[in-house]
């Protein structure tokens, strides 16, 4: 891991890094973010791996500014008001991704949504013109732990897990941003930030409401943070396939038979999806969202999913795939 300080030249190596799918550090006004390239499936599993995170919650992606923006999300007249108003600045905004979102879906979780913001940070701003993708960074902190506000506590909380620490001091703020979500009917303020839940109904001339999560792992999934699970029967630890299922594979298939009779390998492209043939857990996390939906077809009786080691990502990624059978139960 290398620490240095914001300069122009650090900031174009940082650049290179997110380009190249390392994990960089951050500086923003709220926290410390912990940034990977969000076009880069395999680098947002990365960040995943580096967390100790045991499960994947969406992710925030930064831009540099409104345009940017407007290629990943929908922006309603809403977002459209709160953007003038707040952005550059210390709020997300939760927004349906556009048709041609070239966000990975792992950064969703898989839901049809994406939380966005352009931080005003001058460094950060600096960053993301250079690097010229929109960086995925959650609080730069393992699981668990408390948001960092200054390089040294990045140092300390993640150690080597971050390839590079861009340095620049103290957070202004030291709080997270305040998360809006403007993807439904009434507007919902889902964690408290500087930016509150008043300033923006002033702006949108409407009621916004609090609906708070508990903590950065909500308690309840799916009653504030909403996950998704296919409409799909998912069954877990296959090891043939049943009639009328799809196979969500995970390594070699060289050995998995249908019941029918036949090699699991000859079933047509629309009812399998190969999470990694290498068996890399980076890779299937990277996919497993996108091949959960490609599966998830009213003419598939189930998706049959083969054992995933329960370590590291496998932790997250058996998370995921565990709730989407218990969907179902
Ligand atoms: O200030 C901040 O927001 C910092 C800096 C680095 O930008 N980032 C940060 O990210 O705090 P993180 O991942 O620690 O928190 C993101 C929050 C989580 O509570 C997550 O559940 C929520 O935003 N979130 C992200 N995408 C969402 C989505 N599509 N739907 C609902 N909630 C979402
Ligand atoms: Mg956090």
């Amino acid at each position: 891991m290398r620490m240095v300080s914001a300069s122009e030249d650090s900031i174009k190596q940082a650049a290179a890094y997110l380009k190249d799918g390392k994990l960089v550090a951050i500086p923003t006004e709220t926290v410390y973010g912990l940034g990977a390239n969000a076009l880069d499936g395999e680098a947002v599993a990365r960040i995943f791996a580096a967390k100790g995170r045991p499960q994947f919650n969406p992710l925030i992606v930064h831009v540099p500014d409104v345009a940017a923006a407007e290629k990943l999300v929908v922006l309603n007249d809403h977002a459209k008001a709160v953007a003038s108003q707040f952005w550059p600045g210390p709020l997300t905004m939760i927004l349906p991704r556009r048709e041609d979102c070239p966000v990975s879906e792992l950064c969703s979780a898989g839901l049809p949504t994406l939380a966005v913001r352009v931080p005003a940070h001058k460094v950060a701003q600096t960053l993301l013109k250079e690097a010229g993708v929109p960086v995925a960074a959650p609080s730069a902190n393992r699981s668990g732990h408390i948001s960092p506000t200054t390089p040294q506590h990045v140092h300390d909380s993640l150690g080597d897990n971050v390839d590079m620490i861009l340095a620049a001091g103290a957070c202004q703020n030291g709080l997270e941003s305040t998360v809006l979500d403007l993807s439904g009917y009434v507007p919902v303020v889902l964690r408290a930030g500087h930016v509150s839940a008043e300033e923006i109904s002033d702006v949108l001339g409407v009621d916004v409401a609090y609906e708070l999560e508990a903590s950065e792992t909500p308690k309840s999934p799916g009653q504030l943070l909403r996950h998704y699970a296919p409409r799909v029967p998912v069954r877990l630890n296959a090891v043939e396939v049943l009639d009328g299922e799809a196979l969500l594979a995970f390594g070699s298939i060289k050995f998995m038979g249908r019941k029918s009779g036949g090699a699991a390998s000859d079933m047509p492209e629309t009812a399998l999806r190969n999470l990694s043939e290498s068996a890399d857990l980076h890779e299937a996390a990277a996919n497993l969202f996108r091949m959960m939906h490609d599966l998830d077809r009213p003419e598939h009786k189930a998706i049959a999913v083969m054992n995933i080691p329960d370590q590291g990502l496998g932790i997250a990624i058996n998370d995921r795939l565990k709730r989407a059978a218990a969907a179902h139960k």
